[in-house]
């Protein structure tokens, strides 16, 4: 019974503690809650235009824990950005933003996105396919256009253009090109003298003008509009290589004169506008600024409301389909003033993201302060579980080693194993503890430490014991006195030596001898349970009863049910 005691203690401890390690392992190595949306955007280049988009879309996600961003950037290449997409899709992003290319291309790619339930958000460049869950760009043909009229104004309606269009095939470079030509309709007295096929690119802008001005030396051209700042600039390097640097030292004087040179005339650098306007270093806007540029157009990239809209969709709530981006035109009156506008915009974002990287530094040890927090207490627990199993152990040893003793003395037969017939307890007792220098009656109080004996000795001595106790079980006078001095022995000796031999007291043996008697009495006998009380040398009834069930965990009476 103790034993089966002990045994599901020790199982509900262990289940308890094992359930409590394993939850506070799952706390500590749990990260917390909501789902993440990955996001892919899939760039059709790789400049300071996608590079300051780039940090917006990061710096959006930021505002939501549940967005990650997988950036491909196909480098102008319609085939690249093709496979970056269909890998996009196949890695399992929950939405695609994407810039195509070009208008046709790119649209199959897109489509098997869209087709597979992914929703995509197409920004700045068309795609030919419905196939999009919303757009969101500036209005480039708007762009064209007045860019086309201030052009004119600031010709006075008089001059010549050199026109480097945008990649073919790309929506904004289309459109571009022809609100540029709209806007010069009403403007009889402005010749285009040529539109270069550009791609965007300052290299190539700057091969194709070289190429066109070496073979055009007596063309003169006012104006040059670059489809792009970068295109823009790439037409003014060559220029100005062709020209040489006093015509670049030239560069914005008013614009006047006939359209047509002979090659031995001198003629001013023309001015120069693109579009994108973009602040910081080398942008558009410092640019225009530092007279390198005569104007540009601010090509919004707002990365940051391109992942609200993203979220929108996501999270199923209201957004618009078609969203267009408001923008300015650049000139030298307003350069200096949005050029410190946009460079405190530029640091007041360099902050929030000094800012991101500390929160999350923050956040990182936190969770690394969770895992050790975690490890931790998985330790003490399993500490206290090695503690309780010790002493689980520790205390089965000892009732193992009681019941051990007991049942040999108690229950192991009517006559003791080790008593020779006949012989008186003294006789017995003296034979146990004849191995033992002091035997000496006189000497009762002796103290002097008494080990254990063992085998056969100590079996002797308990058989001797135990006829001792039941000899006179019945009698509640019994005293461990009485006991000593039936086996010849002083009070401490026989305390020592039953202690030693069986790690119990005398009391606590006669206690036990007692109850066990009862107990067979209750089993083979009519008597009540008073009667048996007072049988075994109890004087209360309810004194043996409340023994009793300590001993047996239950009252005398459920012995016979
Ligand atoms: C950036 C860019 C911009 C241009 C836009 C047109 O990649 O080339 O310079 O305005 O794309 O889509």
């Amino acid at each position: 019974m103790m034993r089966q005691r002990y045994s599901s203690i020790s199982l509900a401890v262990l289940y308890c503690l094992s359930f409590l390690f394993l939850t506070s392992c799952a706390l500590a190595s749990c990260s917390g809650g909501k789902a993440k949306y990955r996001i892919g955007v899939s760039q059709c280049s790789d400049d300071i235009w996608r590079d300051k988009q780039n940090a917006e879309l990061r710096m959006g996600a930021y505002f939501h824990d549940n967005v990650e961003l997988k950036f491909a950037a196909a480098y102008d290449s319609d085939e690249r950005q093709v496979q970056q997409i269909d890998s996009l899709v196949e890695s399992g992003i929950d939405l695609l933003i994407v810039a195509p290319n070009q208008v046709n291309t790119i649209s199959p790619a897109i489509d098997r996105a869209y087709d597979k339930g992914i929703p995509v958000i197409v920004f700045e460049r068309k795609t030919s396919s419905q196939k999009y869950t919303a757009f969101i760009s500036a209005d480039n043909y708007e762009m064209g256009r007045v860019m086309g009229e201030y052009i004119v104004s600031r010709l006075h309606g008089q001059g010549t253009v050199l026109e480097i269009k945008g990649l073919e095939g790309s929506s904004p470079a289309i459109e571009r090109h022809n609100g540029f030509m709209d806007a010069l309709k009403d403007a009889p007295g402005i010749e285009v003298v040529a539109s270069l096929q550009g791609d965007w690119t300052e290299p190539t802008a700057y091969e194709t003008t070289k190429q066109w001005r070496d073979n055009n030396k007596d063309v003169r051209v006012d104006l040059v509009f670059g489809a792009n700042d970068r295109t823009a600039m790439g037409a003014r390097k060559a220029i100005v290589e062709v020209q040489g640097p006093k015509a670049a030292s030239l560069s914005g004087s008013k614009v006047t004169s006939p359209h047509n040179l002979t090659t031995s005339q001198p003629y001013n650098l023309p001015s120069f506008c693109g579009i994108d306007g973009l602040p910081g270093e080398n942008g558009g806007i410092q640019l225009v600024r530092d007279s390198l540029l005569d104007a540009s157009y601010i090509y919004p990239t707002h990365g940051d409301q391109i992942i609200e809209l993203a979220v929108n969709i996501l999270e199923g709530k209201p957004y618009e389909k078609e969203t267009m981006l408001m923008s300015a035109l650049v000139t030298r009156d307003n350069a200096k003033v949005l050029l410190m506008q946009s460079e405190e915009l530029m640091r007041q974002a360099d902050r929030l993201d000094q800012l991101h990287d500390k929160a999350d530094n923050y956040l990182h040890e936190l969770d690394t302060q969770h895992v050790i927090n975690g490890l931790a207490v998985g330790i003490i627990i399993l500490l206290l579980i090695v503690f309780v199993l010790f002493y689980l152990y520790h205390l089965r040893k000892i009732a193992l080693q009681h019941e051990r003793v007991v049942s040999t003395l108690w229950n192991m037969g009517e006559a003791p194993p080790t008593a020779p017939e006949g012989a008186s307890i003294v006789q017995n007792t003296e034979t146990a503890l004849g191995s033992y220098p002091e035997t000496d009656t006189n000497n009762r109080s002796d103290e002097k430490s008494i080990e254990a004996p063992s085998g056969a000795v100590g079996g002797a001595f308990l058989a001797s014991f135990r006829e001792a106790v039941e000899s006179r079980l019945y009698d509640s006078d019994l005293s461990v006195d009485d006991l000593a001095a039936a086996m010849n022995l002083s009070r401490v000796q026989l305390y020592r030596k039953v202690k030693a031999i069986t790690g119990s007291s005398p009391v606590e043996l006669l206690r036990t001898a007692r109850l066990n008697r009862a107990y067979q009495l209750l089993l083979t006998t009519d008597k009540s349970v008073s009667e048996v009380a007072y049988a075994v040398g109890f004087t209360a009834p309810s004194y043996f009863t409340k023994c009793f069930k300590e001993e047996y965990g239950m009252v005398p009476g459920d012995v016979r049910k």
